[in-house]
């Protein structure tokens, strides 16, 4: 990591310098993405500097997202996520969107739940007050990189048990015959809370795209509520606008 040697008159509060270190340490590559940082008691005996001191330094980084804790094993160095363009008028999935891009998608499960629908939910997907709804919570990746939080709520007679579904909804949903065809898409700009930037792996209060997805079969019959939080540092959608003649 280099060493803290400054001026001995310099008034900045070393764990400020301690910062200073491990990102210039970061920018030249001497700690690489996904690298795990030395134990806190290494860093504090090599800078001659107390392990508080340490861990609020660590602690910083964390909250600028440049490095990441996980639980139980230890803090590494945050990976800069690739930025990925979304289309915005094509009905597709997040497995198949990191697929076109040869990303690759994977899940933390948050919950896997079958309740009876809320009156919003049951106003939006037009159920009735005793339906039911399985609710999908998850993290998902890619290429291990977190990019967004789903909340999905769709009819359990279109996915009577939310726990078969491992990596892809649409896949499960097109097996069993009840692929969305058409969905309305409404976006707008978030600030994640605290939990949430925990979970993806940015400073609290970062900028988001939430996105509602409605998503409907031929038929007109709503398949899916989805609500979505994406990395505001991480995803641009695109449209293609034509002039009307
Ligand atoms: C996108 C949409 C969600 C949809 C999901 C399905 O992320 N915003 O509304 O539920 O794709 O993706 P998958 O089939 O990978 O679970």
């Amino acid at each position: 990591l280099g060493s803290l040697a400054l001026p001995p008159y310099d008034p900045t509060p070393l764990y400020l310098r301690l910062q200073e270190q491990i990102k210039s340490a970061i920018d030249a590559g001497k700690l690489k993405p996904l690298e795990a940082l030395p134990g806190e008691r290494d860093i504090a005996e090599s800078f001659n500097v107390s392990r508080v001191t340490v861990r609020k330094a660590i602690s910083g980084l964390v909250e600028q997202g440049l490095l990441t804790q996980r639980q139980g094993s230890g803090t590494f160095v945050a990976v800069p996520p690739q930025r990925v363009e979304q289309p915005l008028s094509r009905l597709t999935s997040f497995t198949e969107d990191m697929r076109l891009r040869g990303l690759e998608a994977s899940v933390v499960w948050l919950g896997r739940t079958v309740s009876l629908a809320s009156p919003q939910e049951a106003m939006r997907l037009s159920l009735s007050p005793n339906d039911t709804v399985a609710r999908l919570r998850r993290l998902r990746f890619a290429n291990k990189v977190p990019m967004a939080i789903e909340c999905a709520t769709v009819p359990t007679r279109f996915l009577p048990d939310p726990t078969v579904v491992e990596a892809s909804l649409y896949d499960v949903l097109e097996a069993r015959g009840c692929l969305p065809v058409r969905a309305l898409q409404r976006l707008h700009a978030a600030n994640l809370n605290t939990e949430d930037a925990g979970m993806l792996e940015v400073a609290p209060g970062a900028a988001a795209l939430a996105i509602d997805r409605l998503s409907y079969l031929e038929n007109g019959t709503p398949v899916e509520f989805t609500q979505s939080f994406y990395r505001g540092d991480a995803y641009d959608f695109v449209a293609e606008l034509n002039l009307r003649r």
